[in-house]
């Protein structure tokens, strides 16, 4: 794994911050909890960091636009690389109800208990795979449409795997970060999504 000067920058601010939460909860007496709050933000944000990306959910309307661009068949097998709390494929689920696949892609525990809790309130716990895996290794090669919301970093290395394993005209739609020499074919640069075609 390298890491670059980005990498610890963002190291040294979690570091402070985990310093402060450590200082605050020995000054108050509340161990227990200092030591909860510090797992749960290991689990969630450092962590999944070096796998690709922090945890952090997509806003509302992001995730509308999102799912508008990729204009989904029923016939369609979707992917979402880092699913988080899977509020993308429900999001998907809701607007049409006979969609082939939905696989959420995710490495985080934590993000994968949510959207466990989320699938079954939602009622699409038997529609909506969760795959605790690491996005690089999965197999996309039946994938019609794929969702993003990772890292520039992640994308650049990402591009080389979809360049290579996607079939012609798989959709990919990515939230605040770019494919830079994959084939642009619509951009909200208001909400930063893009959609691109293989
Ligand atoms: C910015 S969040 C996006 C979550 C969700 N897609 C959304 O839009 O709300 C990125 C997610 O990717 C996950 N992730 C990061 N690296 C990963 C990897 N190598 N394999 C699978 N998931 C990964 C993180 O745990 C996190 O949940």
């Amino acid at each position: 794994m390298k890491i670059s000067l980005a990498d610890l920058k963002i190291v040294v601010i979690f570091a402070l911050f985990v310093y402060s939460i450590v200082i605050l909860s020995f000054y108050f007496n509340y161990y227990l909890f200092g030591m909860i709050i510090l797992s749960i933000l290991m689990l969630m944000f450092l962590v999944p960091y070096f796998y690709g990306a922090p945890w952090f959910p997509s806003e509302r309307a992001v995730v509308k636009k999102m799912v508008d661009m990729a204009k989904i068949r029923s016939s369609d097998a979707v992917y979402d690389l880092g699913s988080g709390d899977a509020r993308i494929l429900i999001e998907a689920a809701r607007r049409n109800k006979k969609i082939a696949k939905l696989i959420g892609v995710e490495i985080n525990p934590f993000a994968i208990m949510i959207s466990k809790i989320f699938l079954k309130i939602s009622g699409f716990e038997s529609r909506i795979e969760i795959r605790r895996q690491n996005l690089f290794k999965t197999d996309l090669k039946d994938a019609d449409v794929i969702f993003v919301f990772l890292l520039q970093k992640t994308n650049n290395r990402l591009e080389k795997k979809l360049r290579k394993g996607l079939k012609k005209g798989t959709r990919v739609v990515s939230h605040l970060w770019k494919f830079e020499n994959m084939k642009l074919v619509r951009a909200d640069e208001r909400l930063k999504v893009y959609l691109y075609r293989a």
